[in-house]
This record gives C-alpha cells, sequence and structure tokens, in this order.
C-alpha cells in the first residue's frame, strides 16, 4: 500500500507493518517541513497541515509505543536547529527567578528579606515592581560606549552569540552617550509587539508560510536565525532591566540604574515603580493584572526587586535566583480535558510516578498531552481516574498540572484506580515505606527504567551537560548494550563504527556527540557529585559537599570512612550545616554498594575531576576556618551572618567540636557555647566578628 493511501486508514486499522512504515515516512516529512521553516524560512505547507501530520504521527505513536523511532518528531518540538552560533560565556551569570503566585507569597518575600536583614517592621524596604515580559533574556555588551556583543542566556552561563541579529533591532543604541564606563552590560527581554506579531503571522499567510503560535516563539524564532536578512525583517523590541558586567557602578538604586538607561536612550518599560509597601506592590500588580489584555506585549507577571543595590549585595543569591528578587505570576491558564490513561514512569531512584494522557489541548498556547499526577495520595486525594474530564492548568514553564476532576461528566461504569504494586519495567515490588508518599520499586540495579534514569540525569543540563548526548540517545545506546554504566559514554567513542550504520546518525552528528563527550573529561566537583545522582544530593547539596571536601578523593575517602558512625569522619559530614543525618545514610549507602564504588573508580579513570573553585579569599582572615553561630544575633541574621562567612571562605558548621576553630556567641548562647569553653576553641561576640572581617 503506498503511504499516500494509508494516511487515509483510521489509525484503529493500522497493522503494525503499515504503521512503522508510516511512522517512518512522517518522520522524514516532518523534518522535511522543519528544515524548510526553520533553516530556510521558506515552508511549503500551512500551519494546520503541518500540525495535521504531527497529530497522526502521535496518534500512532500512542497505538504502537514500542514502533516509535528515536528520531520521533514528537521529541522535537520545533526548536530550530542551533547551530551556526559561536558560544559565549557570561562574565556575570544570567540567572533566573523564583515565583511568588499569592499575596501570601509576596509576604513570606518581604518578612525573609527583613529577617535576613535584620529590618525592624519600621524601617523603610523599598521595592521596584515592573512587569515580567514574557520573551527572551538578551545580555547587550557595550565597550567604551560602542555596542560590541549580544548573547542570549542559554544556560545562565553560556550564551549564543547573537550579536548580528540584535543589530537588527531599530530601537536599540548602538552608541551610549559619552562617559559611561568602559565595559557596560545591559540585560533585558527581547519581545515581538503584539500587533506587529499578528502583522508578521498575516505575511507569513500571504506568502503560505507557516504562522507563529504566539509572539514570544515567533522573537525565539527570529532571534535564532541563522540568516541575519531574516531578523531585520522580523520586528523585534527589547526592555531593558537589568545588567551584567560593570567597569563602574551606574548608581545606588536599582531605580538609579533603570533612569539611567533611560537617559541613554534605551527602552525600558513605563511601569516601574518604587512601591514601599505590600499595599503599594499590590495596586501595582492589580493594576498592571488589569491592563494586561490591553497591553501590546505579552507579560506573564509582576517581578519585585529590592530597590538599594547594598541590599542586593548583601542578600546575594541562594542557588540560581537571586534573594532580592521575586516574579509575582498571573494566575495559570486552565482548561479541560480527558484523561486517557494513567501510565506509571519509573525515576532514577525507583520512584514511580504517575502519569496522566490526556487528549492533547491547548492551554496558554501550548499543546499539553500528559499531566503529573504526582503520587498515589495525590491521586486518591483528586479520585483522578481513566475516562474523567479534568481541569488542567499551566502556569508558565511549570509542568502541567491536574487541578480537580468534572465530576458530574464522570462515565457512570468508572471506578477508582488501582496503583500499581509491581515496577512496570522490571517486575519487582514496588513499596511505600512508612512515613514516605512514594512508592518505589525495590528492583535496584537491576531495574533497567532506573539505570537508564539515572544515566539521562547524569549528562543532563545541571550535571555533564552534554549537549550531543540527549535522553533519546541514551535510550538507544542502553538498548544496543553500548551504555550500561556512566563511564560507558567515555568510551562511546570506540564504538562510532557501529553507530554510523545507524539510521539517522552521520558523520557530523558523530562529531557533534565526540565532542560533546570529550568536552567534558574535565568536571568541576559539584557537578560530578550531583551527577551520581545520590538520594538527597540534588545540586545545592552537591555544592555543599565540594565547598567542604574540595577534593574528589578527599570526598571519597570521607564518605567510605563516615560508614563507621562512631568516627569523626561521620561527625564532620552531619555537621556540616545542610547535611543532616538522613542525608548522610544516603551517602553512605551509596558508597557501601560495591558497584557504586566501581562506577566511580571507573569514572575516576576517564576524568579530570576539578577541586571545587574555593572564592579567592586570600586576604580572608577566615579562610578554611570552621565556624559556629549560635545565640541570638542582633546586627545580623543567621543566614546573612553563614552568607558572609562562606563568601569569605569560611565552613559554617552546625555544632562544636575540637576542629571548630570560632565561635561567634550572640545573646543567651547556651549549650555551644559552654562546649566552645571546655574544648579551649575561640569564642567571639557579633562585635568581635565584624571586627575580624570587617563589614
Ligand atoms: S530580572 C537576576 N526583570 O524572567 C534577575 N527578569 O524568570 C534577572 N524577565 O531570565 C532577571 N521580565 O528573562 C527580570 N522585568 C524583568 C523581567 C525578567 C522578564 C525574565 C528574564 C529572566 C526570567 C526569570
Amino acid at each position: 500500500m503506498k503511504i499516500k493511501g494509508l494516511r487515509e486508514v483510521a489509525v484503529d486499522q493500522l497493522t503494525e507493518l503499515d504503521a512503522h512504515a508510516e511512522l517512518s515516512a512522517l518522520a522524514k516529512e516532518i523534518a522535511e517541513h522543519d528544515k524548510r521553516y526553520y533553516q530556510h524560512d521558506d515552508p511549503t505547507i500551512d500551519d494546520a497541515a503541518y500540525d495535521a501530520l504531527r497529530a497522526r504521527n502521535t496518534a500512532i505513536e500512542e497505538k504502537f509505543p514500542h514502533l516509535k523511532r528515536k528520531d520521533s518528531p514528537t521529541d522535537k518540538v520545533g526548536t530550530p536547529v542551533q547551530s551556526g552560533f559561536s558560544k559565549i560565556t557570561h562574565a556575570v551569570p544570567m540567572l533566573s527567578l523564583g515565583n511568588a503566585f499569592a499575596e501570601e507569597d509576596v509576604q513570606d518575600f518581604l518578612d525573609r528579606i527583613r529577617r535576613f536583614l535584620g529590618l525592624d517592621a519600621g524601617e523603610e524596604l523599598a521595592i521596584v515592581a515592573e512587569p515580567k515580559i514574557d520573551g527572551l533574556s538578551i545580555s547587550l555588551r557595550y565597550e567604551n560606549g560602542k555596542f560590541v556583543q549580544a548573547a542570549t542566556r542559554g544556560d545562565g552561563r553560556v550564551g549564543e552569540d547573537v550579536t548580528r541579529n540584535i543589530l537588527t533591532l531599530k530601537e536599540l543604541p548602538k552608541e551610549l552617550p559619552a562617559g559611561v564606563p568602559d565595559v557596560v552590560e545591559i540585560r533585558g527581554e527581547v519581545y515581538m509587539a503584539k500587533d506587529e506579531f499578528l502583522a508578521l503571522n498575516q505575511r507569513q499567510t500571504d506568502a503560505g508560510a507557516k504562522v507563529f503560535a504566539n509572539p514570544r516563539n515567533a522573537a525565539a524564532g527570529s532571534l535564532r536565525q541563522l540568516d541575519s536578512n531574516i531578523t531585520a525583517n522580523r520586528p523585534l523590541r527589547v526592555f531593558a532591566y537589568a545588567w551584567g558586567e560593570l567597569s563602574a557602578p551606574l548608581a545606588d538604586t536599582q531605580m538609579g540604574v533603570i533612569d539611567t538607561f533611560k537617559s541613554w536612550g534605551l527602552p525600558v518599560n513605563p511601569y516601574t515603580k518604587v512601591c514601599r509597601s505590600l499595599e503599594e506592590i499590590m495596586a501595582l500588580y492589580n493594576q498592571i493584572n488589569t491592563d494586561r489584555a490591553q497591553l501590546n506585549y505579552d507579560i506573564d507577571g509582576v517581578v519585585y526587586k529590592v530597590d538599594r543595590l547594598d541590599l542586593q549585595q548583601r542578600l546575594g543569591f541562594v542557588s540560581r535566583s537571586p534573594r532580592w528578587a521575586i516574579a509575582h505570576k498571573f494566575a495559570a491558564e486552565q482548561a479541560q480535558t480527558i484523561v486517557e490513561n494513567i501510565d506509571i514512569q519509573v525515576g532514577r531512584t525507583g520512584k514511580l510516578t504517575p502519569v496522566a494522557r490526556l487528549t492533547p489541548i491547548t492551554v496558554g498556547g501550548v499543546v499539553v498531552s500528559n499531566a503529573t499526577l504526582h503520587n498515589e495520595d495525590e491521586i486518591k486525594r483528586k479520585d483522578v481516574r481513566i475516562g474523567d474530564t479534568v481541569v488542567i492548568q499551566r502556569a508558565g514553564d511549570v509542568i502541567p498540572q491536574v487541578v480537580e476532576v468534572v465530576k458530574d461528566q464522570r462515565p457512570a461504569d468508572s471506578i477508582p484506580y488501582d496503583f500499581p504494586h509491581t515496577c512496570p519495567d522490571c517486575g519487582s515490588h514496588a513499596v511505600r515505606e512508612e512515613g514516605e508518599v512514594d512508592i518505589r520499586c525495590t528492583g535496584g540495579l537491576i531495574c533497567p527504567a532506573q539505570a537508564v534514569e539515572r544515566l539521562k540525569h547524569f549528562v543532563s543540563r545541571n550535571a555533564f551537560d552534554m549537549d550531543g548526548l540527549g535522553a533519546k540517545n541514551i535510550e538507544k545506546f542502553w538498548q544496543e548494550g553500548l551504555v550500561k554504566t556512566p563511564a560507558d559514554i567515555f568510551r562511546l567513542s570506540q564504538h562510532t563504527d557501529t553507530i554510523a550504520t545507524w539510521e539517522g546518525w552521520k558523520e557530523k552528528s558523530i562529531a557533534n556527540l565526540k565532542k560533546s563527550i570529550e568536552d567534558r573529561r574535565t568536571i568541576a566537583l559539584d557537578r560530578f557529585i550531583y551527577a551520581l545522582g545520590i538520594r538527597q544530593i540534588g545540586q545545592a547539596n552537591a555544592r555543599t559537599l565540594a565547598k567542604n571536601y574540595l577534593t574528589f578523593e578527599a570526598w571519597y575517602d570521607a564518605m567510605i570512612a563516615a560508614k563507621d558512625i562512631e568516627g569523626t569522619a561521620y561527625e564532620d559530614l552531619i555537621n556540616i550545616d545542610g547535611i543532616g543525618t538522613s542525608m548522610a545514610q544516603d551517602l553512605i549507602d551509596f558508597f557501601d554498594e560495591p558497584h557504586n564504588r566501581e562506577v566511580m573508580a571507573d569514572l575516576r579513570a576517564q576524568l579530570d575531576i576539578e577541586a571545587f573553585d574555593v572564592p579567592d579569599t586570600t586576604d580572608s582572615p577566615v579562610a578554611g576556618k570552621i565556624v559556629v553561630f549560635t545565640g541570638t544575633l542582633v546586627t545580623m541574621s543567621r543566614a546573612e551572618a553563614k552568607a558572609k562567612a562562606e563568601s569569605l571562605g569560611a565552613k559554617v558548621s552546625g555544632s562544636v567540636s575540637k576542629k571548630t576553630d570560632y565561635v561567634v556567641a550572640g545573646e543567651s548562647a547556651g549549650s555551644k557555647l559552654k562546649k566552645a569553653e571546655e574544648l579551649g576553641v575561640a569564642v567571639l561576640t557579633e562585635e568581635g566578628w565584624h571586627e575580624l572581617v570587617g563589614r
């Protein structure tokens, strides 16, 4: 049967052989359309026809999941081809923002800041509020007043060089007034105005080209065009709202910097305003929310930032977001659809996560076909059943959630969902330990799903970050037996002859793969620890461990030694601020498993694991010292004290031992002070601490 004819056949009627042939044809056809669209900006079919191809492909994959191809179009959701731009390492990383969804979250944010800074209720805390623009963040570099470079955010550390495309932005000054600092990096959001987006789509329609789903997609597609002549015809705009590297400060306050930008001729958002109370903040939030529909650009919330830059400096960052700013999101968009099935996914720690497979529906401009159901209790609480109509919502980049079941639309014959008690992948028992919400597969090292998930985690963005080796490739390499443990990844170049015989692998993609592997033979210790995927050891805890043990060898030896819970290695481990006994147990268990030790030894031979990069604290009197804060501190909060000590290279511990160098005792210090005195550890007052480290 010819493929064209096949398309007429309902998916239910397809034989396995037909389905196989059609999936292959669809993959080729869709890839061809993508190429025309993204690389040549010259699509030959309209949006609806293109969507129909994708929908057909998805429907067949859902009916025949085992036939899903490794180059399936489902896994490439229309992102432009990311080649051709060179990489730029940001001098100052581009961070993200924490979220607030309700007024209480904003109140908590303000309280947190007050606590951290030790501000009394009566003291003013000025906050700059401004719309959160739904575009793409950009860093614009000026040297000696001249625009020299533009970079996308990328992963926050390394972005792409889009200078040529940004040059086409009419409203961006290419030169700043005389007297500006030598180096100025202005950060902001690139977006497309709504009317210009509609006009662009009209032009696309007239030309028979594909239209964009929303202004953000249009802006992203335009900014990532390899041909800047095309970008020039795409009306991009920018709002400046932050900065990166500066050779001299621009002002003392956030608002002062924004005013400076404005005086230089940069577009800044007209809603930007200093608020002096929660009431003023909420009033502006409500006003912006009301005006939202009339604005000529998409926004998805309001951002609040501490106005005084000295306070921003003191507040600093928690992992990837500043303590001094937060994004207050608008309420999520909701829609109703049907739960067609409930699947169980097995995570790298064996956790079984139920996922609702939904009749695809558009929510907030994105097609949603899956939503997480979290765990057994959550399914029970909401009483979600197969066949139910549910309300789902999407807030920003968050995974879609099932909000509630529309009970009056429930089919008469529906039955409550029964959570499985065996792993769908390896068949091992799945158990729920007392006091836990999660049900876990007990298959451990024999469960293939867990092994594959661990490998995916290993190469993921915050771990080894291997562009050329995504989740799909990991599955393929696993199935073909080329990669069973992380170290096998570093031996893949021995198998390039085999890989070259697989469909879709060309010389170029193999070269990319090799390069992304070679680039990662040197790895920072905190990334390495995180990549191992030890329970409870996320990015922040991996960093804490790296900071405390500094080298892989020191960490490894200490974790092995910590097994003796009477010994000092164990005591040191649980004394690290942020690592408690439960985390210590997970670390010990991990190191106790011979297979894990083999994996680490094998990796060690392949890699150069860099020692943790301690902040430059050559002049710091407390670098490398172990400090304990106890009692009530009056000149600084506990969090600020800890952050300051760490920024000076000290390690902050939660309990006093003979290794402690200083105990800083605030008011009514108790047992820790006593222990310090017994052990002869130096005790400082708060004032003494400030004298030691300088304010
Ligand atoms: S400030 C260190 N202000 O939101 C904080 N970000 O969720 C830097 N964004 O990556 C960001 N409007 O792309 C800031 N008025 C605004 C913003 C804004 C949009 C984006 C930005 C950032 C993301 C974080």
